[in-house]
């Protein structure tokens, strides 16, 4: 078969941009690693309360001092773990003082989920083997829903929990 000369070089252009493409694209990404993008602290997904973040009785709000509030979840198929309260039953809603800055961290115990607090700047991948943090102010009143946005399977969407933020 004969080839044109100028054809030949614009196969040789064009192949050779491809593999330029494709070294960037595979480069860019996966030379950090799949991961949260917030964080990068890992964690047995086995064993999440060997950290103490997650033990049973630091789940859910703790009282740093006055308007510093730190919220621990530990998420699985299909329920965020926020402790539970005086009665012993699952805690569903927290409750926060307007104005307060609330340190979010999550992590799940199976597969992906996604943690985002619907109406404000929270929101997360949570990712099993990984500690995802996130720092909030928050200043508007209301309550707020805490969805899971990422499918997790048959039960995603019963998978939410609720935050009040008051006066
Ligand atoms: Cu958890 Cu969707």
């Amino acid at each position: 078969m004969h080839l044109h000369k100028y054809e030949r070089i614009w196969l040789l252009f064009g192949t050779g941009s491809l593999v330029v493409f494709l070294l960037i694209i595979g480069f860019g990404a996966f030379y950090k690693g799949a991961q949260p993008p917030s964080e990068k602290i890992t964690i047995d997904p086995q064993n999440v309360e060997a950290q103490e973040s997650f033990k049973k009785e630091n789940l859910g709000l703790t009282k740093v001092e006055d308007g510093k509030y730190i919220v621990n979840v530990v998420a699985s198929a299909f329920n965020y773990d926020l402790g539970k309260d005086e009665e012993g039953s699952n805690v569903k809603k927290i409750r926060i003082p307007k104005g307060s800055t609330v340190l979010f961290q999550v992590t799940s115990t199976d597969v992906v989920h996604g943690f985002e607090l619907a109406g404000t700047n929270v929101n997360m991948m949570v990712e099993p083997g990984y500690i995802s943090s996130y720092e909030t102010e928050l200043n508007e009143t209301g309550e707020y829903t805490l969805v899971c946005n990422e499918y997790c399977g048959t039960g995603h969407h019963l998978m939410f929990a609720e935050v009040e933020v008051y006066e």
